[in-house]
């Protein structure tokens, strides 16, 4: 499995209305994200997740949407502002090896990006530690990079970050599961 941050333009090519068809985030997240909850978006790109998940924690909820590219979070920002949810998100820019993050949040996401990480049991590790106690975190990759052989790896390394694999959605194009914090 290759690691290499997508380029922030890249993104356009996954990102755009149609992939609601395939992913729509309110209906793959609704039954995680509560009214009033704050959940993490961990290499949210252009926020195409970020945007559903602040619809679903409602106006007391709060999404931070973390990524290392400066130019992922601008056009997140825009859209925000745009869908009139800004107030809902905050964008954090993260390290590649340093999360950076001082919080303790209901759930996370991770959708397409864990094959982009180079030390996963560090940055899961660091992950682990802005969830609370009995946290939620989903991880989806994407097929087509990733082989099943790639995603054990990845889980087993959130499993040695601290994580207890629970269920597999499905998923469309994507190999999925949820993991709990012990
Ligand atoms: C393929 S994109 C997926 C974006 C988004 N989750 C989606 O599904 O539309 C992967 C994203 O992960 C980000 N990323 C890569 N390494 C990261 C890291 N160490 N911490 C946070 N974000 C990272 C990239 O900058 C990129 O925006």
């Amino acid at each position: 499995m290759k690691n290499h941050t997508c380029p922030w333009w890249l993104a356009y090519t996954f990102d755009h209305r149609l992939r609601r068809l395939l992913h729509n985030p309110e209906r793959l997240l609704g039954g995680q994200i509560k009214p009033g909850m704050t959940v993490l978006d961990l290499g949210c790109g252009m926020g195409f997740f970020s945007i559903g998940m602040a619809r679903l924690v409602g106006s007391e909820g709060r999404v931070i949407s973390v990524d290392v590219q400066p130019d992922m979070l601008r056009v997140l920002l825009g859209r925000a502002e745009r869908a009139g949810l800004a107030d809902r998100i905050q964008p954090h820019l993260c390290h590649a090896d340093q999360l950076g993050l001082s919080v303790k949040a209901d759930f996370a996401l991770a959708f397409w990006m864990a094959h982009e990480i180079n030390d996963r049991v560090a940055f899961f590790n660091q992950v682990r530690g802005c969830l609370r106690s009995g946290g939620r975190l989903l991880v989806v990759e994407p097929v087509i990079h990733v082989t099943g052989r790639d995603f054990r790896t990845v889980e087993d390394s959130i499993t040695a970050a601290g994580f207890a694999p629970l269920d597999q959605p499905r998923i469309r194009l994507s190999r999925a599961r949820f993991f709990e914090v012990i």
